[in-house]
């Protein structure tokens, strides 16, 4: 096993079979954490990257079988900013000094390229980098968004299981989401996925065809975590996945794409107190904290108790555990 973690360190690359024997011995965890640590050192450094999170409406067309904000979740108390609210929360987070805006939301049409142009180039004044994260549209709508000066996309294959895929995604195509991700590379999006980790019926084979499938999209960003039960979902009542093993995935992903991105996830976190750090220490460079106000926060619940991050709180910790925070966009550095 020793030898396998070895590999993966030195060749940042490992086979199906051999992932899957890692995801599935317990004593190389502590090793296989270690490594991902050094290779996260020797290819992005010890600088972490803090994005800022805008979650500007929760509104939905999809119907996500795990997802709080899913369309038929009636509970749910929509909301959807305006576009001035939007550039405030942005304004207040280049005041703070991140370098980086993430605009999230659900899949919400009412969002229309063109009305998403002006808030993107309004941003844009702020020099800082921005990233999108509104799920499926056209290869000419994002191309529209990427013109309009969006350097970075993030979606989530969530599983490449296409027979799960399907059972967790009522009506969505697994093909379509797969071909979104490559027309964001082809635009030359900064390009982000990721998967979850302790779906119902998820294998250990079906997470290293997720980790080979970032490689092969040579993802530029990986964002896992570990599912967590929603309680006004169809799947409430299935138990939240492991921390260790999203751990797991999250830490061979480094291995084998040694110079991306990789947050430290909120989901993390919420299942372990001290979750945002141990991933930081096992292969993770970057943290996304919420700068929505607390209101619109709470209702942009895709699973119950979101762990909430200070940014004064965040600077001062980390640079207890030896990592500042960057001073730079955080583009990717392909090494
Ligand atoms: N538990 C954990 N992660 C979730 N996401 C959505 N719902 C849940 C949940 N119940 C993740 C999805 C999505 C990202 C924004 O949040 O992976 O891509």
């Amino acid at each position: 096993m020793r030898k396998l973690v070895e590999k993966a360190r030195i060749q940042h690359h490992l086979t199906k079979e051999e992932i899957v024997l890692l995801l599935n011995n317990a004593d190389i965890n502590d090793d296989l954490f270690k490594a991902a640590d050094d290779v996260r050192r020797e290819f992005v450094g010890d600088e972490v990257h803090l994005r800022a999170l805008i979650e500007f409406s929760n509104y939905c067309r999809c119907n996500c079988k795990y997802c709080g904000i899913r369309a038929e979740n009636k509970l749910a108390e929509r909301y959807r900013l305006k576009r001035e609210e939007i550039i405030n929360y942005a304004r207040k987070a280049v005041d703070f000094g991140y370098k980086t805006i993430v605009m999230q939301s659900g899949e919400d049409l009412t969002f229309s390229t063109e009305y998403l142009t002006q808030i993107i180039r309004e941003i844009k004044t702020l020099n800082v980098a921005l990233t999108l994260s509104i799920g499926e549209r056209s290869y000419e709508e994002y191309k529209i968004l990427k013109d309009a000066g969006a350097d970075r996309f993030l979606l989530r294959i969530e599983t490449t299981d296409k027979i799960l895929y399907e059972k967790m995604h009522p009506k969505s195509d697994f093909e379509n989401r797969k071909k979104c991700l490559y027309n964001l590379k082809k635009l030359g999006f900064e390009t982000g996925s990721g998967c979850l980790v302790g779906l119902p019926e998820q294998t250990l084979e079906s997470l290293a065809d997720d980790i080979l499938f970032f490689k092969e999209l040579d993802a530029d960003m990986i964002g896992i975590g570990p599912f967590i039960p929603h309680p006004q979902t169809p799947l409430k009542d299935v138990p939240h996945g492991s921390f260790e093993l999203a751990l797991k995935v999250m830490a061979i992903t480094r291995l084998l794409l040694p110079d991306i991105n990789i947050p430290a996830t909120t989901a993390m976190e919420t299942i372990n107190p001290n979750g945002r750090f141990i991933a930081l220490k096992s292969g993770a460079n970057v943290v996304m904290p919420n700068v929505t106000g607390g209101d619109y926060c709470e209702k942009y619940e895709i699973y119950p108790n979101k762990a909430a991050v200070d940014y004064s709180e965040l600077t001062r910790k980390l640079q207890e555990a030896g990592r500042n925070v960057s001073q730079e966009k955080g583009f990717r550095k392909k090494g």
